[in-house]
């Protein structure tokens, strides 16, 4: 090898390494875009709290609402489920399973229903106050692949009403939860 060689060689690590430092540069450049969002959003945090802060969950106080709830205002919320579900004893199902007895049977409680692969996993699961709260207030965030398709019930008073209901709707109606408050 000579000179000439070794310095083409050191040439060619040379340019590697340029090439190497400048599209590091141009990623960095890239990626600038990132950085003044995060600056600007820490700006807006120290400038409005209120507006920038993601809002504090609520807490719903279920137990307390469950307490006052009309019966009679819940049947009449529930016709919105009408469309897809029975709730008298015995009767047909729907596009959704008939829902007498609902509170305190399993998820997928009717045998001659054929649920989602969702809901059917997750027959083990008893259905409580809570449990129903969370899904006809947001069926999909509750249970991920359900194929009930309802927006839910967003109102907590309007949700009181319909468990209260639903609670009724059963030859053993159960205690309603007193204390029960949910985030
Ligand atoms: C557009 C049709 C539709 C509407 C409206 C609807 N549902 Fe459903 N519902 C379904 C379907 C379909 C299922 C079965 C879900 C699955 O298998 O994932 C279901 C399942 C359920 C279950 C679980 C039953 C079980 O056996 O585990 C409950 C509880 C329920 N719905 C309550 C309600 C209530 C209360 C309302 C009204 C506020 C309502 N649904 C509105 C279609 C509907």
């Amino acid at each position: 090898m000579n000179g000439l060689e070794l310095n083409k060689i050191a040439a060619a690590i040379l340019v590697a390494g340029i090439i190497a430092m400048v599209a590091g540069i141009v990623s960095e450049v890239l990626y600038e875009p990132e950085h003044p969002k995060t600056r600007g959003f820490s700006v807006a945090v120290t400038e409005a709290p209120a507006a920038g802060a993601p809002a504090a969950p609520q807490i719903v106080e279920l137990g307390l609402l469950l307490a006052s709830a009309s019966i009679d205002k819940g049947k009449d919320i529930a016709k919105k489920c009408a469309t897809c579900h029975t709730f008298g004893k015995g009767e047909a199902n729907k596009i959704g399973p008939n829902l007498y007895g609902i509170v305190g049977s399993s998820h997928a409680h009717k045998a001659d229903f054929t649920y989602s692969d969702a809901m059917k996993s997750l027959h083990e699961k008893t259905w409580d106050i809570e449990a129903l709260y969370h899904f006809i207030n947001s069926p999909q965030g509750a249970i991920k692949g359900t194929k009930m398709a309802f927006a839910g019930i967003k109102n907590p008073e309007e949700m009181a009403a319909v468990l209260a209901y639903l609670n009724s709707n059963s030859d053993s109606p159960k205690a309603l939860p007193k204390d029960l408050k949910i985030k």
